[in-house]
């Protein structure tokens, strides 16, 4: 008889042993589910590149929250985050960043490994702008206000249009 256990590794056996073209369809049902989710539009504007931030225990920034920070970073480590509408109430709605890496730099200062994309090209502009300002934010997750200083983006992307 079948368990459900043995069901899932039969599944999984299948995936490992699958062929290429049959990894590239479950990776592309997990990328499509991905982007249904987040109406995702067909052609988008990406960049990618590392940044800096700063977290505090109050929103006059005069004490470094040590523990947010290192909860934060941690919480990227394990989990990654997906942020839509990211850092909407400067670049507007509709930008999508993703946070895959985070390292503790110095006590008050993580570093953060970013990918971000939108369709609208000036949202990518503004956020690859080095003199762009943001305003300090409250992050509930982790009881902590952040200054996020500007996103240095070392590659950038275009829709390729193939039609
Ligand atoms: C950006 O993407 C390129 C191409 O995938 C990769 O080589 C590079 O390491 C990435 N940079 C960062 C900072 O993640
Ligand atoms: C934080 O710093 C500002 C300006 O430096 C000061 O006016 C304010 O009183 C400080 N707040 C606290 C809680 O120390």
């Amino acid at each position: 008889m079948f368990s459900p256990r043995s069901l899932v590794f039969g599944a999984l056996g299948l995936m490992l042993a699958g062929t290429s073209s049959a990894m590239q369809a479950s990776n592309s049902l997990l990328l499509n589910s991905v982007a249904e989710s987040l109406a995702l539009p067909m052609y988008t504007w990406s960049a990618n590149g590392t940044h800096h931030a700063k977290g505090y225990t109050t929103k006059d920034a005069n004490e470094t929250d040590v523990k947010g920070m290192h909860e934060d970073c941690e919480n990227i480590n394990l989990n990654r985050k997906l942020a839509t509408d990211f850092r909407s109430d400067v670049l507007g709605p509709g930008a999508i960043g993703f946070f895959y890496k985070c390292e503790r730099i110095s006590h008050d200062t993580n570093l953060y490994w970013f990918t971000i994309s939108s369709g609208e090209q000036s949202q990518i502009d503004q956020l690859c702008d080095p003199n762009q300002k943001y305003p300090i934010v409250y992050d509930s997750q982790h009881n902590t206000w952040f200054i996020d200083e500007p996103f240095e983006c070392t590659q950038r992307t275009s829709p390729s249009v193939t039609a």
